[in-house]
């Protein structure tokens, strides 16, 4: 696992966009794993800026998205639909058919994961898995007590959660009680995992995740058990690990072939 501390969020999404940008120049087919929320948003702002500036193309790239609301139509402004678009998909060259995310509105929630899965699986498995943490140490919406192998499903979604996305809905009444997520086990079969986290409020999940025990009570610790998983936070989001001093030492004496 390797943790790279940042002065800024904004610093934080230079470097994962120049990882993202580096996979898809060296393969252009590259299949990338998309996260929603707050904490990606910079770092899809500077693909943008990629995209238009230096000409990264997007042509032979296909994504897959980690979640969406079951009930919610793709249309909805709260939808993770709508969040790709509007920051992302309507800004570079993907094509609409290489676009996967989960459908919220599908009558058979079981035979659409499977597909989802099959879908992952035909493309060649996830290059670069892009990842927020929630406050309660999820990931995707994988919420604590998450089978640590599962594969894409149905969720039901904690209070804590609900709370923290209730702005996005104009308070928590409205926000639906199940998602459709991948699993953690989705998630481990990526060959890489790039996981962003900013701010005090991340402080905590983030040394579960990093330092803690592997345990289901915390998702994101799972993350320990992948060979090539990369933590980019800012100053506050490391305030609680053990060895921050450690792990901004490695990264000021990295040899120049292995820096970002
Ligand atoms: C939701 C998403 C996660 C995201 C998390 C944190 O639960 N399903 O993928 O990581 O929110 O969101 P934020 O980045 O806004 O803190």
């Amino acid at each position: 696992m390797e943790i790279i501390i940042q002065p800024n969020s904004q610093q934080a999404s230079e470097l994962a966009a120049r990882i993202v940008a580096r996979t898809v120049r060296e393969k252009p087919h590259a299949v990338l794993g998309l996260a929603t929320g707050n904490t990606p948003l910079q770092l899809y702002r500077n693909l943008v800026r990629m995209h238009r500036e230096s000409g990264l193309d997007f042509s032979g790239v296909t994504s897959f998205n980690l979640d969406e609301y079951v009930g919610i139509p793709p249309a909805h402004p709260s939808s993770f639909h709508s969040y790709m678009w509007a920051h992302l998909f309507s800004s570079i060259n993907m094509p609409r058919e290489r676009v996967n995310i989960p459908d919220g509105m599908t009558g058979d929630i079981p035979a659409a994961c499977r597909k989802y899965e099959q879908a992952i699986r035909s493309a060649g498995g996830v290059d670069i898995q892009i990842l927020g943490i929630g406050t309660n140490g999820h990931i995707g919406f994988n919420e604590p007590s998450s089978s640590l192998s599962s594969r894409t499903r149905i969720k039901t979604l904690t209070e804590e959660t609900r709370l923290d996305a209730a702005a996005a809905f104009g308070g928590e009444e409205a926000v639906p009680t199940h998602v459709i997520t991948m699993g953690l086990g989705t998630i481990l079969d990526s060959k890489m995992c790039l996981l962003l986290a900013f701010g005090k409020k991340k402080a905590k999940a983030i040394s579960l995740a990093a330092e803690g025990p592997v345990t289901a009570m915390v998702p994101g610790s799972i993350l320990q058990m992948h060979p090539r998983a990369i933590f980019v936070l800012d100053k506050d989001a490391a305030s609680d690990l053990k060895m921050a001093d450690y792990y901004v030492w490695i990264n000021e004496h990295k040899p120049d072939w292995q820096k970002y």
